[in-house]
């Protein structure tokens, strides 16, 4: 077996070839720049309509195309980022910066499946509405928490990844 030196004592587990190492992590890296760059678009196309509202029919009917590319660049990051806590020495409980990401990134796709979702459909909808020239009957709720607290959070996750904080959960 192949020993690897590491600043931990004990054998990493799922050993596997660089190159698939650099593969899953420039998926990470990818899946969340390209969550960032969703957050921004989304900011945009929530704050647009408040300094001019002729812009509300178009921006609000684009809002719920952003739902699954939410989805789907966040279960990217959660599970590329998994499979590197697994084969590399970081692990996923054993250090707080990499457990920190781990609830960060489950806690912000379950807010995007569970709030953002129905917000955005209403938005979509009120769009719509406004586009035919009648009144909207639905109500849109606050827009412009989500991208705030998201691009925040990912951008703490992105300077804790790339510092790499010594501190470990507890010692093994
Ligand atoms: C919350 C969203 C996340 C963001 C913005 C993020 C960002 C990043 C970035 C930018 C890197 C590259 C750092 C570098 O090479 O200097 C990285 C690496 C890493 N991430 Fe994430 N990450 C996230 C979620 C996760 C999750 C959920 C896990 C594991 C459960 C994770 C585990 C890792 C590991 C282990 C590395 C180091 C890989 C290596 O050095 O080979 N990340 N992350």
């Amino acid at each position: 077996m192949t020993t690897v030196t590491r600043p931990v004592r004990g054998p990493i587990r799922l050993p596997v070839p660089k190159p698939a190492r650099t593969a899953l992590l420039t998926v990470h890296i990818v899946s969340t720049a390209a969550w960032i760059g969703l957050d921004v678009a989304l900011g945009l196309l929530v704050v647009v309509p408040m300094a001019a509202p002729e812009w509300t029919a178009a921006c609000y009917q684009v809002l719920p195309l952003l739902f699954w590319p939410l989805v789907v660049v966040g279960v990217l990051s959660l599970l590329s980022g998994t499979a590197l806590g697994l084969v590399t020495r970081w692990g996923l409980v054993r250090y707080w910066w990499v457990a920190i990401k781990l609830v960060v990134n489950l806690v912000l796709i379950v807010l995007v499946a569970v709030l953002l979702g129905p917000g955005l459909d209403a938005a979509g909808e009120y769009g719509r509405a406004v586009a035919a020239g009648e009144t909207p009957t639905v109500e849109v709720p606050r827009l412009y928490m989500p991208p705030i607290v998201s691009t925040t959070a990912l951008v703490v996750a992105t300077a804790l990844s790339v510092a790499k904080p010594k501190g470990r959960v507890r010692r093994s």
